[in-house]
């Protein structure tokens, strides 16, 4: 390093100290040298997300309240691509990659999505990060375990999401004369009361388009397959072309004929809306949906009511979002700032108050938070862990795009033997 570099260097650590001080983060890289601690950083990050509009705007402008306080000198550069799921943004994203024109940081799931990015070169090591801040004692193990690759950790986790809860709202279920109380330990039980929901004239079951459809299937697989079936589905002991996983189909059937018949035309916060509205009954939507109930003034067990999916209690079907340094981001010093907030737990309480999932570093105040997310804060603690296939946990993209597509086909042909073949074949192509 040369005389005028170890002074800038010098400053810049001086200036992460001060910035720390005032703010009380953790967020020093601890090695002096200036290279990678974006503390002191200025200029801009363009931050790529599919969080574009409501309750999950929401949890990125608290996100990005903490980065200007944190880091008032860099500009936060909004790059979000609206879609439920990333739906669009990741066919933006992938483009962007092959392209050369990587964002600052994207958004991507922990487990099998991220193994894709990191396959296929596009997201840098962020080992010595985690060394220089200590991040490994920030994050359950149970994450870190979906994080790393050979040893290595690639990611920031914001938060953790539980992907198979049922949202209902009491009044429609009273009016059809269902007891809001009733729990339902199957599927079958708790299609019965779809059925006099129906009888009623209002929408059992609300859904969207072809990922909330994704989206319900899993959690249909995880009721009736169990934890150990459903992760067979993923290390190829258990059989798609076989019985049991047929019969789970007849179940997604039953259900899939008692939803919303404009499900094409919506994306999930249209369906959550329907349960808020009174319009249907039921939906089966990740923890995000609480946010939008919250933000509109509803309260748990009066307003809506919120427990797992049918068949899945005991079993917390998850996801984390996580925020990478892609290789030739525009400026790495500004990326590592937004991580480490991302990182920091002023950062991950502010964040995850709002979206409706749980913080994924266990630093993070969560008294403030409302009772459904203690439920999720509890259950993820003591309940079986399996790993969400529509949220990029489960498989890799390329297996979630194909059973995507004959989810798809399904809905549109209602051919159920034709679905199954295709799920058979997605699984030889796909598998590991
Ligand atoms: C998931 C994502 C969540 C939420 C949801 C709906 O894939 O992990 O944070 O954004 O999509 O868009």
């Amino acid at each position: 390093m040369n005389r005028t570099r170890r002074a800038m260097s010098a400053m810049v650590a001086a200036g992460a100290l001060v910035l720390l001080a005032a703010c009380g983060g953790s967020d020093s890289d601890g090695n002096n040298d200036g290279s990678s601690d974006g503390a002191a950083a200025s200029g801009e990050v363009e931050v790529f997300t599919w969080w574009a509009e409501g309750s999950e705007k929401a949890g990125l402008d608290a996100l990005v309240g903490v980065f200007n306080d944190q880091y008032p000198d860099i500009k936060f550069v909004n790059g979000a691509v609206a879609g439920g799921a990333g739906s669009d943004a990741k066919n933006v994203l992938a483009s962007r990659l092959q392209t050369n024109d990587p964002p600052g940081t994207f958004q991507a799931h922990a487990g099998a999505e991220l193994t894709d990015y990191i396959n296929n070169g596009q997201i840098e090591d962020l080992t010595q990060m985690y060394e220089d801040n200590g991040w490994n004692e920030y994050f359950p193990q149970t994450l870190l375990d979906r994080l790393e690759q050979d040893g290595k950790i690639y990611s920031v986790p914001s938060n953790i999401h539980r992907a198979n809860v049922v949202w209902a709202n009491p009044a429609v279920l009273e009016d059809a004369g269902v007891d809001p109380k009733a729990t339902y330990a199957s599927l079958d039980e708790w299609i019965a009361d779809l059925q006099k929901i129906k009888a009623a004239g209002s929408i059992p079951l609300s859904i969207a388009t072809d990922w909330t459809q994704v989206h319900l299937f899993e959690t249909v697989l995880l009721a009736d397959l169990g934890a150990d079936g459903y992760n067979g589905l993923w290390d190829g002991t258990t059989d798609w072309a076989g019985a049991e996983v047929g019969a789970a189909l007849e179940d997604y059937q039953t259900l899939f004929e008692l939803t919303n018949q404009d499900r094409q035309s919506l994306d999930w916060p249209d369906a959550t809306q329907l349960v808020i509205d009174g319009d249907a009954a039921f939906n089966v939507m990740g923890d995000w949906a609480v946010a939008a109930f919250e933000e509109q003034g509803k309260k748990l067990g009066t307003d809506y009511l919120a427990y797992p999916v049918p068949g899945t209690d005991g079993v917390f079907d998850f996801l984390a979002d996580s925020f990478t340094l892609p290789v030739g981001a525009p400026d790495p010093a500004t990326t590592e700032a937004w991580l480490s907030t991302v990182a920091s737990p002023e950062g991950q309480t502010a964040f995850n108050m709002k979206k409706g999932s749980i913080p994924a570093n266990i630093e993070a105040d969560t008294s403030g938070f409302g009772d459904y997310q203690q439920t999720a804060i509890d259950s993820y603690a003591n309940d079986d862990i399996v790993s969400s296939l529509a949220h990029g946990a489960a498989a890799p993209i390329s297996w979630l795009t194909d059973i995507t597509s004959a989810v798809a086909k399904y809905g549109s042909t209602g051919d159920l033997g034709g679905f199954q073949d295709d799920l058979a074949a997605a699984a030889e192509r796909n598998a590991g």
